[in-house]
């Protein structure tokens, strides 16, 4: 590998070299076997780009608008909990690195920074994510202050209704290491415990009990009552809960498996996309989240009909090897391969990436 890392790869080597094991795991790991966890990367990998030529494509412009917010780029960071495993800047740096480069950052209710710091770090678009907690208060405050500290859209996670089973925690006894919950109050911080302790498969998640499996889509009417921010679903992978998202009047959905993380052997959300977005693209913004490592995956993802993507666990891995600016160099790597897949494509603009882009490819014998 060359001393300095060149793509998204060689920040993950890097951060599994210097990161403590047990963290590392935590970050590296999914759900059960990880099967889908490696089906992701193939899937990107079995889809082939349709090079053009002589499209006079001299430069392009990557700015597109999501949710009313214009972006400088086509991909953002994910909500994904404490940054400061992987440095202690942690949400602060992401901030900052998201902001300069004129894109939004995700803060994940379980961020080893508060909602109000990272708010206060820089000036910047960012969004404010967090689930259906089975205590409806809990979750009404934490909106309110995501809200009174200016964050632009509100995410709810859908798909961590249950502790789910990652055998990497279970077996570095994670669940038992000591855990900042920076953003609760203590009598919150002791509701999540007691409730995890319930749980058999507390593998670490930071009071995962506190989630609400019996959430339905009519809570979405009670949120409303509770914010005027837009809300953002994440964790759809089907057209059937497309469409119930889309009539149900959520502004936008996240194509997402939460890094294959807590159900293992779903699809890719590669491969999930299309019927999401032939489900509700025409009425809601979708965007995809995971295994997002090259600028070609993106355009690949826009050209199924994402008008944006995420990425989570690169977030860790340039935030280990510097801080904001290691951060920074991540989102530099998929920029500019992102610019070499436009160019060669020809495709100039956000808007010019089609499903013509692309094609599925076939085995090879
Ligand atoms: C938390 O939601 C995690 O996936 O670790």
């Amino acid at each position: 590998m060359a001393a300095e890392p060149i793509n998204l790869f060689d920040f993950e080597a890097l951060a599994e070299q210097k990161m403590e094991k047990v963290e590392w795991d935590y970050i590296a790991g999914a759900a059960t076997d990880e099967i889908t966890l490696r089906r992701t990367r193939s899937a990107y990998d079995h889809i082939a780009l349709r090079p053009r030529v002589l499209t006079g494509t001299a430069s392009v412009d990557m700015s597109t608008t999501i949710l009313g917010q214009r972006i400088s780029v086509p991909f953002m960071t994910s909500p994904a909990g404490g940054h400061g495993k992987a440095h202690p800047d942690g949400e602060l740096a992401t901030a900052r690195a998201a902001a300069k480069f004129g894109t939004i950052m995700s803060m994940s209710a379980n961020g080893t920074h508060t909602i109000e710091d990272v708010a206060e770090t820089v000036d910047g678009p960012r969004w404010y994510q967090c689930y259906f907690y089975r205590n409806r208060e809990t979750m009404a405050g934490m909106v309110k202050r995501a809200e009174d500290a200016g964050y632009k859209a509100l995410i709810v996670t859908l798909d961590s209704s249950w502790p789910s089973k990652r055998e990497r925690n279970i077996r570095n006894d994670y669940g038992n290491r000591p855990r900042e919950r920076k953003n609760y109050t203590p009598e919150q911080v002791k509701e999540g415990q007691q409730l995890a302790a319930k749980s058999k498969f507390d593998s670490g998640l930071s009071g995962r009990g506190q989630n609400d499996p019996g959430a339905t889509w009519e809570d979405l009417k009670w949120l409303r009552t509770v914010t005027d921010l837009p809300i953002i679903f994440k964790g759809i992978m089907t057209g059937e809960d497309g469409l119930l998202a889309a009539e149900y009047g959520v502004d936008g959905l996240i194509v997402s498996n939460h890094g294959s993380r807590n159900l293992d052997t779903t699809l890719s959300t590669i491969e999930t996309l299309p019927e999401v977005v032939e489900a509700a693209g025409s009425k809601v913004d979708v965007l995809l989240d995971g295994g997002i490592r090259r600028g070609s995956d993106i355009a690949k993802a826009l050209a199924l009909g994402a008008k944006a993507v995420m990425f989570g666990r690169p977030i860790f891995w340039g935030l280990n090897y510097g801080g904001e600016d290691g951060l920074t160099g991540v989102l530099e790597i998929l920029r500019d391969e992102l610019e070499i897949t436009m160019v060669l494509t020809g495709r100039p603009t956000i808007a010019s990436i089609d499903s013509s882009l692309i094609r599925k490819m076939p085995p090879l014998d």
